[in-house]
């Protein structure tokens, strides 16, 4: 059976829509592989993510995660809507600026901060979660080196068990992540930078992990987060005017997965806020969330061309499409899964169980096994879904594979927000040393 979400549509020539646009027309015009980003979807899921917490608290801040996706025309969308930014490198921070967040919306976060990093962070006025205790020195360092305060929070580990890919759950007290909590070395912490000079100390965070469709751990978090608040407060005076709760809201990639909506986690969270707030005697505080995947996966989809189909006396069928791991690398990384379909053929029944591999030189190079799909032809359009977040955005040249193009559709219209490479885009940076000349 035919499963699609509700941003995308069918039209009478049996091709799926995007963006009000035919998916096969776009493959036709812009070439394959290509990413293909629906505006208006991307702007459905912020407004749902921000009034999901901004109907139940004054002051919250929604900085979109770039690294699922940092297209600038993509963070553009968002900055549009009045998004903040979590950056977590040099270049993020820099197309977070360009795309005109301002600095005081940003969020810098990373275990592995460079000076170069710091220092433009800094001077724009972007909170800094700090990671561990050298990284606190240094902050206070370059702020003096640059006559300035740096507004700095402090990334804790809750230690909150989350049911995900151990590859992307991020708040397990091994987890290299952040201060821990339970030994009391995030309260430590606290209590130095109170003492420095060059830090003005402002905020707590954490990020539990990623995908996740539960709403328990993130329950846990803020009973964690909220408590440590509270302790800062009693013991060392200092008032936290950010609470950064990080991302992690997931999305369904298959049929049977279910949805978690930003209101029922924006529901507990911000119960346990306010039962903290009252209790305990606190400031309000901001509360930042940093979602990535939720913003932008399913306004995403990767259209792949069809090159050929082999079939073997006892199964299985493969075809192979012009996008592999090269262009999307989670299914062979993760063992993710992410839905597919023939885009040409909407209307035809799914009923031959199809294994689809990419064009690279390895066994693990395939986007999705025994998928029930109609009978595939040379030439048909695969489309595969929930590729958005993390798709371009972690994709390879392997193989001296150019990396994609991606469209930006929005009500019928379809322009490139980033161009197909090319050979010379491939071979640029290299160079032939003298004695090989
Ligand atoms: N904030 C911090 C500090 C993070 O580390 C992350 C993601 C986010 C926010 C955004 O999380 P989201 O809302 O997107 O779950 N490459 C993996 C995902 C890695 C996520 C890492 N951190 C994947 O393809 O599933």
């Amino acid at each position: 059976m035919l499963m699609l979400k509700s941003h995308f549509k069918t039209n009478n020539r049996g091709h799926l829509v995007i963006g009000g646009i035919d998916a096969v027309e776009l493959a036709d015009k812009f070439g394959t592989p290509l990413y293909v980003v629906d505006e208006q979807r991307v702007r459905e899921k912020y407004r749902n993510f921000h009034k999901a917490f901004s109907d139940r608290w004054s002051n919250v801040l929604v900085c979109y995660a770039l690294k699922a996706n940092s297209n600038l025309a993509v963070v553009r969308v968002l900055q549009s809507e009045g998004a903040g930014a979590d950056v977590s490198s040099e270049n993020e921070l820099r197309i977070a600026i360009d795309a005109g967040i301002p600095g005081e919306n940003i969020v810098f976060n990373g275990n592995h901060k460079t000076q170069r990093e710091m220092e433009l962070a800094i001077t724009n006025g972007v909170l800094i979660n700090v990671d561990n205790f050298q990284e606190l020195e240094a902050v206070d360092k370059i702020a003096s080196q640059l006559g300035k305060r740096a507004r700095i929070g402090f990334r804790v580990n809750p230690d909150v068990k989350t049911p995900t890919h151990p590859y992307i759950a991020t708040g397990l007290r091994e987890s290299k992540f952040g201060f821990d909590v339970a030994s009391g070395q995030a309260l430590k912490a606290y209590q130095l930078a109170a003492k420095m000079k060059n830090v003005e100390v402002v905020g707590i965070h954490a990020h539990i992990g990623s995908q996740l469709l539960d709403i328990a751990p993130f329950e846990e978090e803020a009973e964690k987060l909220m408590a440590l608040v509270a302790e800062i407060k009693e013991r060392l005076n200092i008032s936290i005017l950010f609470v950064d709760f990080g991302g992690g809201i997931g999305v369904p990639y298959k049929p049977e997965d279910r949805e978690l909506q930003p209101w029922m986690v924006g529901e507990r969270v911000v119960k346990v806020v306010k039962r903290f707030v009252g209790e305990k005697d606190l400031s309000e505080p901001m509360l930042i969330f940093e979602p990535g995947r939720y913003l932008v996966a399913d306004a995403g989809v990767l259209l792949a061309r069809v090159g050929y189909v082999k079939e073997r006396p006892n199964g299985p069928i493969w075809i192979s499409v012009d996008a592999g791991m090269n262009a999307l690398i989670r299914p062979a990384l993760y063992g993710a899964y992410h839905h597919i379909e023939l885009a040409n053929k909407v209307n035809q029944k799914n009923d031959v169980s199809i294994n689809v591999a990419g064009p690279l030189c390895e066994s693990g190079d395939f986007l999705g096994k025994e998928r029930k799909l109609p009978k595939a032809e040379q030439g048909d359009l695969a489309v595969i879904f929930d590729v958005g977040a993390y798709g371009l955005a972690m994709s390879s040249q392997h193989t001296a594979q150019p990396r994609p193009a991606m469209v930006l559709v929005n009500s019928g219209e379809a322009e490139v927000i980033r161009r197909r490479e090319t050979f010379e885009d491939l071979t640029r940076l290299d160079r032939i040393p003298g004695w090989l000349k």
